[in-house]
């Protein structure tokens, strides 16, 4: 049992709770999620002491279970957030989110000459050429996303 003084956020009884945001990203991780809306609530903590991160942000979310595109797009902005999963109080599922060696069809792509930006039906992809901090390179054109661009895509 957890003493008040550690408990910092009331848990949650049904939805999900994104723990080890990069602190300050909270407000960003809501945009993706495109919260608050009408339906969840929504609980933000931020820069709270965290030992392995030194401060994080946590997001928890009433009723709300996240798509597998959500958490992809989160890995982007917060690689080491975790997603849990309660149901009736309990986590009943916990994991990582996963920054994979290929972005497809999430972003796009910046250079208004790909082909990904022309009529052709071709579906754009990246390949993360580095992780800290996260660079992208398109497939298709060469174009180099960084930090900057990917967060402007992003929200
Ligand atoms: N949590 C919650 N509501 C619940 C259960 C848990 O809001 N009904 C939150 C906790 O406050 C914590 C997160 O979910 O922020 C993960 O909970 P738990 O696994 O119990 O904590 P830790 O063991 O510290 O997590 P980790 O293994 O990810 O470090
Ligand atoms: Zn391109």
């Amino acid at each position: 049992m957890k003493t008040p003084k550690e408990l910092k956020v009331k848990p949650i009884k049904n939805g999900t709770v994104i723990d080890h945001i990069t602190a300050n990203k909270a407000l960003n991780v809501l945009k993706i999620l495109k919260l608050p809306s009408k339906k969840s609530a929504v609980t933000i903590a931020m820069n709270v002491h965290s030992s392995q991160m030194g401060s994080k942000d946590i997001v928890k979310i009433e009723g709300r279970e996240l798509k597998q595109r959500e958490v992809d797009k989160i890995a982007l902005i917060a690689p080491n957030a975790t997603i849990n999963i309660v149901r009736d109080y309990e986590i009943v599922e916990k994991g990582k989110v996963n920054l994979l060696d290929e972005i497809n069809n999430i972003l796009e792509c910046p250079n208004p000459n790909c082909i990904t930006n022309t009529n052709e039906p071709v579906k754009t992809k990246f390949y993360v050429i580095e992780k800290k901090p996260v660079t992208l390179r398109c497939y298709h054109c060469e174009r180099i996303m960084n930090k900057e661009d990917i967060e402007s895509d992003l929200y």
